[in-house]
């Protein structure tokens, strides 16, 4: 049962004012499951808000209820504990899997696009970013009903690509290129910058193969298929490590062709305007510099492919929201964006949000040190997943699947970590705490998890065949009370980090539950209870505890392990 809706409900029968969102849960146990400051009513009811309280105590009550309390302007609810652990846990345990899930999306498309690597360039650590906040993001709303539509928008457009044909047919090395596609494409793109620098001829040349990819050369037009999908194949790679999947990859090639649309419209609006000799709108009464859509040399431009693919994904879609997870750095292009489609016409235009996430840093010297973030994401990983196989060959060495659990633990940690905090802030990358077993980190909420799994399989008893309903009116102590009051608030978290866009919020949720779980576990006995019927209640709180965290793990891309 949802208590703060029948609270809600109750107190609406005596005043007729909608109070749900205002009831709180308050942070000391003495004070109430529930409470609701009453001075929100003052004004309204014209009334002192002690008043109110001490008269709304008179007049409600409910058998779920087993006390109300004023202190000062707050009525404070005490739920009736057996009922209230009754209530969530078979809520939990009749739902599993789809436990937190709910329809409230139902027939509305999301957009979430995310990811969006360059080809022919390495993954670097801000795309692992965007790439499991954008994730999450999905999953999220999918768990609530949403049609959602994840797009990789690949960067795979733009006069680098002529640039690169240009180095391709002067220096490739094939041999290179079938072992390590992206780095040594990379590598020959690179090369082109310095003696670019040298020879300024270069650069015409690079305009020239750009030009002639755009006419459709067949020659040029292959190349550029050829860097697509090396660079591809190394992406999905990843992805597959993760666990991420994209319903499509519509990047700025797919809207080369599509631009004469939107500057037309733009145009016909009586939008454009020349400056400088390039095509720009101006948002100078909006304080932004020109979105430029034309440059000087009639080339069109980054801001002119998302208009164009905004326009696109609202017909093909009809979005009720579009997401962009893309670092704050672009935050000024998406706002310029976002302003010529709203002043083009496009209501619309309100439901386009970017999201933003911060930097990543690393706190190891060894790290930062290297040349850019090049190699770095690779080795980020792959030295996730040593550091975890060397703790559990040393916790747990006759463990059967260790290649498989250190992966999963060891990237787990990492994707754990990026979506810890509010994604605006800055990530710093401290190596030993992400990945210690302690603390607020992933291997902790996944060592929990396998705790939870060893204690239900040494019990010996199938948790599953149990008639749930008879025991679990029998757990009223206050560990238990906490924890399953945190279970039961997966709902309100999920709906939570969908209104601030915040995965975060569901990392918060799922350490609480985790804690919980373990103060729980540290201060009761469960296998060595005489009380057999405490001892499977007991039991079933930890069979649901286990079903909570993988549910919420499995909204932030983290998977679980059942033995570690
Ligand atoms: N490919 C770009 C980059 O790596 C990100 C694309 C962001 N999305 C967009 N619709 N502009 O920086």
């Amino acid at each position: 049962m949802d208590y703060k809706r029948l609270i809600g409900d109750l107190i609406k029968e005596v005043i007729n004012v909608d109070v749900y969102d205002s009831i709180e849960i308050p942070p000391d146990k003495n004070m109430g499951d529930f409470a609701f400051p009453c001075f929100k009513l003052a004004k309204e009811l014209r009334k002192a808000p002690q008043m109110i309280a001490e008269d709304l105590k008179l007049k409600l009550s409910h058998e779920s209820i087993s006390k109300i309390e004023v202190v000062g302007a707050y009525l404070n609810f005490f739920i009736n504990k057996s009922d209230f652990s009754r209530d969530i846990l078979m809520h939990v345990l009749n739902n599993k899997d789809n436990y937190g899930s709910s329809k409230d999306g139902e027939g509305k498309t999301v957009i979430v696009e995310y990811s969006s690597p360059n080809i022919a360039k390495p993954f670097h650590i801000g795309h692992l970013f965007t790439t499991v906040v954008g994730n999450s993001l999905y999953r999220i709303h999918k768990s609530q009903g949403y049609d959602v539509v994840g797009i990789n928008y690949l960067g795979d457009w733009g006069t680098q690509f002529g640039k690169l044909i240009y180095a391709y047919k002067n220096w490739i090395d094939l041999d290179a290129l079938e072992k390590t596609p992206i780095s040594e494409l990379f590598r020959i793109y690179v090369k082109f910058h310095n003696e670019a620098e040298k020879d300024p001829f270069l650069e015409d040349e690079g305009r020239k193969y750009f030009k002639m990819l755009e006419d459709g050369d067949k020659e040029c037009r292959e190349l550029w298929e050829k860097f697509r999908s090396l660079s591809l194949l190394e992406f999905e790679k990843l992805y597959e490590t993760l666990g991420v999947k994209f319903d499509s990859y519509d990047g700025e090639a797919f809207f080369s062709d599509k631009m004469d649309r939107a500057i037309n419209e733009i145009e016909s609006k009586g939008l454009l305007e020349e400056s400088l000799g390039a095509m720009v709108v101006k948002l100078d009464e909006y304080n932004m510099p020109p979105c430029i859509i034309k440059k000087a040399d009639g080339a069109t431009i980054y801001a002119t492919r998302d208009i164009a693919a905004a326009l696109y994904r609202k017909d093909k879609y009809d979005f009720y929201k579009n997401i962009y997870v893309v670092g704050t750095p672009q935050a000024l292009h998406f706002r310029q964006v976002f302003k010529t489609l709203e002043l083009m016409g496009h209501s619309w235009a309100k439901d386009c949000i970017h999201v933003g996430f911060g930097l990543v840093k690393f706190k190891d010297k060894k790290l930062s040190s290297r040349k850019g973030e090049v190699i770095l994401l690779e080795e980020l990983l792959n030295m996730s997943v040593e550091k975890i196989r060397e703790v559990i060959e040393e916790k747990n060495p006759t463990l059967k699947n260790k290649e498989e659990v250190s992966k999963k633990v060891g990237i787990g940690a990492i994707v754990f970590n990026y979506l810890k905090m509010n994604r605006e802030r800055d990530i710093i990358f401290d190596f030993d705490e992400v990945l210690s077993f302690e603390g607020e980190t992933g291997p902790y909420v996944q060592y929990t998890f396998a705790r939870g799994k060893s204690i239900l399989r040494k019990s010996g008893i199938n948790i599953e065949e149990i008639d749930f309903s008879k025991y679990v009116s029998l757990l009223v102590d206050d560990n238990e009370i906490s924890l399953i009051k945190s279970l039961g608030d997966f709902n309100n978290q999920i709906k939570a980090s969908i209104n601030s866009l915040e995965p975060s919020v569901i990392t918060r949720y799922v350490i609480d539950v985790a804690k919980n779980f373990n103060k729980f576990y540290n201060s009761n006995h469960i296998l060595n209870l005489e009380d057999e019927n405490l001892k499977i209640a007991r039991l079933i709180l930890v069979y649901a505890t286990t079903i909570v965290i993988k549910n919420a793990l499995y909204l932030i891309g983290v998977e679980t392990v059942d033995e570690m």
